[in-house]
């Protein structure tokens, strides 16, 4: 089965054709960093303009880069939510028109289930019940996905998306947009327990993540400290690598101990760490080291499947379309998107001897 997966829910224009949901047989992204970067952050309003711009030149790259013809694909999968309306409405307008002149069926995909899908790619298939961490700029959630499709959040973020407070720890420090990768980098040279920042936690006991208290902190410790953010061009100072590591440091404790304490909890057989956030290298290293104390394995996507991409959108919308779903041509943006909250009885998932695959 050929999908054509179209993604435009935030600042990058994708589009990508997948083969049976696990081969990747083209995948074109257009990113808007440099047109938000002055802004430091995405501008609802320009990012709209340009994905109008980019839409059409990306879908035919793909399909050039593919070799393959429109006429040879069997369904288009969009995202239709979560993320900003006037985003994803370029994406779901185009998609609902191309499957109607080409007559195919269409699906609907949620942006954070798709972000799960992207480990389709380059590993093993997904042995269920799985724990799946998607950290990204907009999104922070733990999930247990006892089966394909089906999810229960075990924990989320309280405030600030974990890809959001590094952005904006970046913003405070004077470093440019996204922050993640910068703060990566600087981190590597500093030390992580220069600045003692103490984990996050919750009043009522409950497993959920916050960042909003950790970048006061940051903010804080660069007010009390006189820390001067980097002027353009200039090279970080020791004490900014510091800061950066610790930060850092925290983030990825908070995110792996979680996962860690839940996947105790819940007993799943294989981890899945995915999302913009999930480039960074400390955090994969935390999440192999949890991975190998559970004795499950854990997977990644590849870096360029780690960001936003519409090849992960095509994967989930394969299982999707293969299992019959079919969106109306009144399928529209859905900007608040939830994923499915499943009950799941966790005896009954220990006990579960049922392998599924993605
Ligand atoms: O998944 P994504 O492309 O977009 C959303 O769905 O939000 O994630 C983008 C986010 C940004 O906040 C960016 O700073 C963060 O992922 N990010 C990183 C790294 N690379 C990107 N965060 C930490 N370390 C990285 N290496
Ligand atoms: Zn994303």
């Amino acid at each position: 089965m050929l999908v054509l997966g179209i993604e435009s829910s935030c600042d990058e224009t994708a589009a990508a054709i997948v083969r049976d949901g696990r081969e990747m047989i083209s995948s074109v992204i257009a990113s808007q960093i440099e047109i938000h970067k002055r802004f430091g952050g995405v501008v609802p309003e320009l990012a709209s303009r340009e994905h109008l711009d980019k839409i059409v030149p990306v879908v035919e790259e793909a399909f050039a880069r593919a070799g393959v013809s429109k006429k040879e694909i069997d369904g288009i999968a969009v995202t239709n939510g979560p993320g900003l309306v006037g985003s994803l409405l370029v994406g779901v307008s185009y998609a609902k028109a191309m499957a109607f002149a080409l007559d195919v069926p269409l699906v609907g995909v949620n942006h954070i289930e798709g972000h799960v899908y992207s480990v389709a790619f380059e590993n093993p298939p997904v042995e269920y019940p799985a724990m799946a961490l998607i950290v990204s700029g907009g999104h922070s959630n733990l999930f247990l996905v006892p089966e394909p499709g089906k999810y229960k959040v075990v924990a989320r973020t309280r405030d600030d998306a974990a890809g959001e407070a590094f952005d904006k720890v970046a913003k405070m420090l004077g470093l440019s947009y996204p922050g993640g990768p910068i703060i990566e980098k600087l981190a590597r040279e500093g030390d992580p327990r220069s600045v003692r920042f103490s984990l996050p936690r919750m009043g009522d006991g409950k497993p959920d993540f916050s960042f909003s208290g950790l970048k006061t902190a940051v903010s804080k410790h660069v007010r009390e400290t006189g820390l001067q953010p980097v002027a353009e061009g200039e090279e970080p100072s020791q004490d900014i690598k510091n800061l950066a590591a610790s930060f850092q440091s925290v983030v990825v404790r908070s995110l792996t101990g979680t996962m860690e304490r839940l996947s105790e909890e819940h007993g799943p057989k294989t981890l899945i760490v995915a999302g913009g956030v999930a480039c960074n290298g400390a955090l994969r290293e935390a999440s192999r080291d949890v991975a190998a104390r559970l004795g499950v394995p854990v997977y990644f996507p590849s870096l360029h499947l780690s960001t936003d991409n519409a090849a992960m959108i095509a994967a989930a919308g394969t299982v999707k379309l293969q299992a019959g779903e079919r969106a109306g041509w009144d399928l529209n943006a859905d900007v608040s998107m939830r994923l499915q909250n499943v009950d799941v009885d966790d005896e009954a998932l220990r006990r579960s001897r049922v392998r599924y695959k993605l």
